[in-house]
């Protein structure tokens, strides 16, 4: 895919992995529109690059619907749909407090894998609308983000680790449910990432974690997020697979 003048979602592109890959494509040219329910991260983010910003909560049909909708008015029907909007909190299945509240279970089902398929449900529609574009026919192509979690959960992560294993599930599905329209279906698996999350954490559990990767001996950068996302985009054979970004980093347990 050319990605100059391509109109483009990433959800949760107020900040971190979204935010640089909001970046990245605004520079190679896309009009980037991005959907996240921090709104006055997402207006001042998309005030940087040039694009549109709407209030949105990936985990709501109605809250999605709009903003895909609002967003296609704006720049046209998206082939780039970026995936990134998540959250990570920790909790043991069985805690000092008791079982895990089921509702937290659910919390994390329901915004990182029930809100990954509302975009790509919605995007995918409005992708098979278009023209087809280029040798291939292609109409569109979208990009979730799973995790290495999914592979190697760690304690804590029960719910976290279960909706990326989703998420690496309904890439090949997907992919194939769409070949025939001529959309792809890819996802990117980061390791640790130097997002505000973690750049919050002491400066000595940082360094700790990135001495934990094989190499290169660091947290990944956004960038290298953003620029995954730019090789998938350009690369039309990159269909139906998870990469992991993660540096050979196979999780311990804890
Ligand atoms: N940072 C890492 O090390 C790492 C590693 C593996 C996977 N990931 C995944 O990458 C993605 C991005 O993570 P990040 O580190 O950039 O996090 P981040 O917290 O910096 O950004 C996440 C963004 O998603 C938005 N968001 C959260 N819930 C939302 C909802 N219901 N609707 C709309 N927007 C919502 C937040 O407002 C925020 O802007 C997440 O899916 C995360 O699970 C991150």
């Amino acid at each position: 895919m050319d990605i100059a003048n391509q109109a483009a979602l990433v959800t949760g592109g107020a900040s971190g992995l979204g935010a640089a890959t909001a970046r990245r494509l605004a520079a190679a040219g896309a009009n980037v529109a991005i959907l996240d329910r921090d709104a006055a991260q997402a207006k001042r983010m998309a005030g940087e690059i040039d694009g549109l910003a709407y209030a949105c909560d990936v985990a709501d049909a109605a809250s999605a619907e709009q903003a895909v909708a609002q967003a296609a008015a704006a720049q046209g029907p998206a082939r780039i749909l970026v995936n990134c909007a998540g959250i990570g909190p920790a909790a043991r299945i069985v805690g000092r407090e008791g079982p895990m509240p089921l509702a937290d279970f659910e919390a994390v089902i329901r915004i990182n894998l029930i809100g990954t398929f509302n975009l790509l449900r919605l995007a995918a529609a409005a992708m098979i609308a278009t023209e087809p574009q280029g040798p291939d026919g292609e109409r569109g192509v979208i990009i979730n983000t799973a995790s290495v979690a999914a592979y190697e959960g760690q304690i804590g992560q029960a719910a976290y680790a279960a909706s990326k294993g989703g998420i690496v599930a309904l890439t090949i599905q997907a992919a194939r449910e769409l070949a025939a329209r001529g959309v792809r279906v890819m996802t990117i698996a980061p390791g640790i990432m130097a997002t505000p999350m973690l750049l919050g954490l002491p400066e000595q559990v940082q360094q700790s974690l990135g001495d934990s990767v094989p190499f290169p001996k660091r947290l990944g950068h956004p960038q290298e997020y953003a620029d995954l996302v730019v090789s998938i985009l350009t690369n039309p054979l990159l269909n139906g697979e998870t990469i992991r970004l993660d540096g050979a980093l196979r999780m311990p347990p804890r």
